[in-house]
C-alpha cells in the first residue's frame, strides 16, 4: 500500500509496466550499462480519485542542465500557446494595468515569449539551466529553481501577488503537490489565476494512451480529483477547457475560493467523468486489459514485418515513446533507428532499449517502408510535412489502437 500524495489514504498499484529508465535519459554509447530504473506502477486513489505514479525517480535524475525537451521545436505548440497568452489577457489581466505574471516550468520560453514582447511583467521559474538559457536569450526573465512554497514565498515578497500562475506539461510532473498548491495560494492575487494544462486522464482511458505513463508525469489529472485539491488548498477550479495537445489535455482555471462564480462546464465536466468510470476501480482494470492488448498487437506487426525483411524506423523519439518501447520489449532488432529533429537527442540511444537516434535527414535520405509514429500527438503537423513519404509507404500508429495507415 501507498500513500495518496494528495489526500493521505492508502491506495493500491492497478498497473505495473515493470522496469523502467528515466524517459528522456538519451545515453551516449559509451555509457551503456550505467543506466538507473525504476518499477513503473501506477493506482488510483479510491478517496480523492487521484491517478498517480507509485515510485517516481528524483527530480534531479529528471530536470537538469542537459533536458533534452524544447518545446519550440514545434510549430503548432507555438501557436497554441501565443492563443494560451491571449486567453489569459483578455479573461484575467484587463483589469490590473499593470499586471504581474508567472510561469512554472517555462522552458525554452515559447509561452512566456508572448507577455515579454508586449512588455507585461513576467518571471519564468524553469530549473533546468539548458532550457532556461534560452528563455533568457529570448530577453525572458527566468529564475533557474524548482517551483515550490519557498519559492512562491520569495518571489511575492520580491515581484508582489501574481495575477496570472500559468504552467503546462508541468503540474503533473511534480509530486511534492502540497507545496506547489500551497505556493500558488501564497503566491496569487486576489482575483488572480491559476491556469495549468496537462495531459487528461479521460483521453487516456480513452484512447489506451498508456504512453503518457512516464517517470516524469506523476500525476494524471480529471476535474475530479482536480477540483479535490484545489478545495484542500482554499481555492477553486472555476473552469476547465479541452485542448488537442499532447493527444488530449485540460486546462484547469484554478482561483481563490469565491473570487469568482464557476463556470457550468465543471460541474458538466465532473459529471461526465462519473459516467465515463473515473471514478471507479473496475475503469482501470479494464484500462489494464487494453494496455496488454495493445503490446501484443504491437509486438506482432512488427515481426510480421521484419519476416517480410521490410524495414521499420520510428518518427520521433518522444518521451512517450521509453514507456512502449521497454514496456513491449521492442529493441533494435525491430526498428532500425529512431529519426528526431533535436540535436541533443541525436547519435545518443534510446533509453532502456539502446536503439539509435538518428537526423531526420537520414529518414528523409532513405525512406523505410514503415514509420512507426511514436510523436502520434503530433500527427496533423506531421502528416503536413510527410506527404511524399505517405504517397509510398506506410505508417503504423498505436493510438488508439494499433494500425497500419
Ligand atoms: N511548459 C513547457 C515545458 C514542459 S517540459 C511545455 O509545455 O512545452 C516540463 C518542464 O518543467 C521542464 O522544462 C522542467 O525543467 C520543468 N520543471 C520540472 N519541475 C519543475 C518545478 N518544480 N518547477 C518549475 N519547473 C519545473
Ligand atoms: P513531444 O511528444 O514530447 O512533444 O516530443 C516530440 C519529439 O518528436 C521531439 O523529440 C521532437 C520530435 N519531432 C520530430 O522529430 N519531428 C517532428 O516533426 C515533430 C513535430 C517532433
Ligand atoms: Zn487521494
Amino acid at each position: 500500500m501507498s500513500q495518496c500524495r494528495v489526500c493521505h489514504s492508502e491506495y493500491k498499484p492497478f498497473i505495473n509496466f515493470g522496469p523502467q529508465p528515466i524517459a528522456n535519459g538519451f545515453i551516449p554509447e559509451d555509457k551503456i550499462g550505467d543506466e538507473y530504473f525504476f518499477e513503473m506502477q501506477v493506482g488510483h486513489c479510491e478517496n480523492c480519485h487521484m491517478v498517480q505514479l507509485i515510485d517516481q525517480p528524483s527530480r534531479e535524475q529528471m530536470f537538469h542542465g542537459e533536458y533534452p525537451f524544447f518545446s519550440s521545436l514545434s510549430k503548432h505548440m507555438q501557436i497554441h500557446f501565443k492563443e494560451f497568452a491571449e486567453t489569459i489577457e483578455r479573461r484575467f489581466l484587463n483589469h490590473n494595468p499593470n499586471p504581474f505574471v508567472v510561469e512554472i516550468g517555462c522552458n525554452d520560453g515559447i509561452l512566456l515569449k508572448n507577455f515579454a514582447e508586449k512588455n507585461i511583467k513576467h518571471l519564468g521559474i524553469e530549473p533546468s539551466e539548458n532550457v532556461a538559457k534560452v528563455a533568457e536569450e529570448k530577453g525572458i526573465r527566468v529564475t533557474t529553481r524548482f517551483f515550490d512554497y519557498e519559492l512562491a514565498d520569495e518571489t511575492r515578497d520580491k515581484f508582489g501577488p501574481a495575477d496570472a500562475i500559468l504552467s503546462a506539461n508541468v503540474i503533473c510532473h511534480i509530486p511534492y503537490i502540497e507545496s506547489i498548491f500551497s505556493g500558488v495560494e501564497k503566491l496569487l492575487a486576489e482575483k488572480g489565476v491559476f491556469a495549468y494544462e496537462d495531459p487528461y486522464l479521460g483521453d487516456i482511458i480513452e484512447k489506451t494512451s498508456y504512453d503518457q505513463i512516464y517517470d516524469e508525469h506523476v500525476f494524471f489529472f480529471s476535474a475530479l480529483s482536480v477540483s479535490y485539491l484545489a478545495n484542500k488548498f482554499n481555492l477553486e477550479l472555476i473552469d476547465v477547457e479541452p485542448q488537442a495537445t499532447h493527444g488530449g489535455s485540460m486546462r484547469y482555471y484554478i482561483a481563490r475560493k469565491g473570487a469568482y462564480s464557476p463556470a457550468q462546464h465543471v460541474e458538466q465536466l465532473i459529471e461526465k467523468e462519473k459516467e465515463m468510470g473515473l471514478n471507479k476501480a473496475e475503469t482501470y482494470l479494464q484500462f489494464k486489459k487494453n494496455v496488454e492488448k495493445s503490446k501484443q498487437d504491437l509486438v506482432s506487426l512488427l515481426e510480421k514485418i521484419k519476416k517480410e525483411g521490410k524495414r521499420v524506423v520510428g518518427y520521433g523519439a518522444t518521451s512517450k515513446s521509453t514507456t512502449v518501447l521497454n514496456y513491449c520489449g521492442i529493441d533494435r532488432n525491430l526498428i532500425e533507428f529512431i529519426s528526431d529533429t533535436t540535436p541533443l537527442k541525436q547519435g545518443k540511444l534510446s533509453p532502456g532499449k539502446h536503439i539509435p537516434i538518428r537526423s531526420y535527414d537520414e529518414f528523409k535520405e532513405n525512406y523505410p517502408d514503415y514509420a512507426l509514429l511514436f510523436a502520434w500527438n503530433h500527427r496533423k503537423e506531421i502528416m503536413e510535412k510527410e506527404e511524399e513519404f505517405s504517397k509510398s509507404y506506410k505508417w503504423i500508429t498505436y493510438v488508439p489502437e494499433v494500425q497500419i495507415f
